[in-house]
């Protein structure tokens, strides 16, 4: 019998994987609550509008639309244990319990959970007065970097070149209501890479590995200007490095999954289960090759899987496939991180945001990105979005992604930025007033 899915959230992540899911023959129907302006376009998805907050909302439709699986996408509801309460229903839930989700709620745990399993990380101290904390920093080498403990919608971390802005987010974020412990830690350099794992319903040591991708994280050029929750992205980020290089780093990144999987589930041992769901692990690896954890998430990427949806979709490999653990006749190895990858296939994400973005930004303008000819290699997910009167109107942030799959990296990028132009913005919703000074995108990723 065909599933019915539920997909929970309504950012650029959500429409990607309700997007794959609606793809796959083993799937009757897709649900997204609440959704955006590009669920609502798909013939295949319905969007639901409940509020993530609601959780007896969400039970109920679950139990009355008998939903097979919900799968949820931000952190927020896991954090707070919205999958601990479909579980006392009995309903199939993809995402970790609350015990699990600490990993990514608590940077404060995080840090601990790492130091006393022996993971590597930066070197850190934690603080709850903001007296200690400068007089720790004042002598302190910068950049340094200082971390809200609790999750803030990617705004709880401020890399800090000068003393006067490291105490300045030593007072913001003890104050903002995200936190009253703050870590601050030493600046990493290098490369960063999310190495993303399905840890599915078979339970340990049956983690999926998928492709590696790289997000670029500051709003402008070259790692200039404020972190955003990501700016755009790009697998396989390695693809031109030399084949050792990336065996050494295959390896070393196991051993981190393996490690947090088999600690986490120490630590949670007097919990009837083991972490099940997404693991983000978020890793800088530097001029040396050496691996350090930055964080984890106990979800998917944003706007990582939009690449990594497309990538799959592309390789011919069923999401929900990777998330029951069926066997997949179609590849021999469940690791997809593409190690030994004989293809040069690439796919580049390019995220379009409202200008201002990520501080305040301009929204309730309207959007044409009719010219963009979709097909199986290029697709737009939508993020802050909605369709009402036949009409794209911006409603976030980050607005949406080009996304593009190709058989080499150049072609993968080049033909990501000629679409990304395509697109018209329009203040108006006659749309007769043309401004694209409204939107932004970065014009290095790949770089
Ligand atoms: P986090 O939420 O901890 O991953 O931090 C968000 C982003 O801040 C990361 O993706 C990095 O770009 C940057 N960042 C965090 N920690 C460090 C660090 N110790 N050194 C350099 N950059 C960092
Ligand atoms: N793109 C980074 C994140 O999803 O946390």
């Amino acid at each position: 019998m065909k599933m019915k899915v539920l997909v929970l959230g309504q950012g650029g992540r959500e429409h990607a994987i309700a997007w794959k899911l609606s793809r796959s023959p083993k799937i009757e129907k897709v649900f997204v609550s609440p959704g955006n302006g590009g669920t609502a376009l798909e013939k295949s998805i319905e969007n639901i509008d409940l509020s993530l907050d609601d959780s007896d909302l969400l039970i109920n439709f679950a139990k009355k639309e008998n939903i097979d699986i919900t799968i949820v996408g931000p952190e927020g509801p896991l954090v707070d244990g919205l999958v601990d309460k479909f579980k006392e229903h009995n309903l199939k839930i993809f995402g970790p319990t609350k015990n699990y989700a600490i990993l990514e709620g608590s940077k404060v745990f995080a840090k601990e959970f790492m130091k006393n399993y022996d993971i590597p990380t930066a070197d850190y101290q934690m603080f709850s007065d903001a007296k200690e904390a400068k007089a720790f920093v004042k002598d302190k080498k910068h950049p340094i970097v200082i971390k809200a403990d609790g999750l803030a919608a990617g705004k709880g971390v401020v890399v800090s070149s000068t003393a006067e802005e490291t105490y300045k987010a030593i007072d913001d974020l003890l104050t903002s209501n995200h936190s009253d412990h703050i870590v601050i830690e030493e600046f990493l350099t290098g490369q960063e890479l999310s190495a993303i794992y399905v840890c599915n319903f078979k339970g340990c040591s049956f983690e999926i590995a998928l492709p590696w991708t790289k997000d670029y994280k500051s709003r402008d050029e070259y790692n200039n200007g404020p972190n955003t929750g990501g700016m755009g992205a790009v697998s396989h980020p390695l693809c031109y490095e030399h084949k050792n290089t990336v065996f050494k780093l295959h390896i070393d990144i196991e051993k981190i999954m393996i490690k947090t999987i088999a600690s986490i589930n120490s630590y949670n041992k007097n919990v009837n289960n083991g972490y099940l769901g997404f693991i983000y692990i978020g890793l800088m690896v530097d001029n040396k090759n050496n691996i350090k954890v930055l964080e984890y998430n106990c979800r998917l990427g944003d706007p990582e899987t939009q690449n990594l949806m497309l990538t799959l979709d592309n390789k011919d490999i069923d999401l929900i496939d990777l998330i029951l653990n069926e066997p997949i006749s179609n590849i021999k190895d469940i690791n997809l991180d593409r190690i030994d990858t004989i293809d040069d296939s690439f796919c580049c994400t390019l995220v379009l945001a409202a200008k201002g973005y990520p501080g305040e930004y301009k929204r309730d303008f309207y959007i044409d990105h009719s010219s963009i000819v979709e097909n199986n290699k290029i697709k737009i997910f939508h993020a802050g979005t909605v369709y009402k009167n036949n009409i794209l109107k911006s409603v976030g942030g980050r607005i949406l992604t080009v996304n593009v799959f190709s058989d080499n990296k150049e072609d993968a990028i080049s033909l990501a930025y000629e679409n990304i132009r395509k697109i018209k913005i329009f203040e108006d919703e006659s749309m007769t007033i043309q401004n694209q000074d409204l939107v932004f995108y970065r014009e290095d990723i790949g770089n």
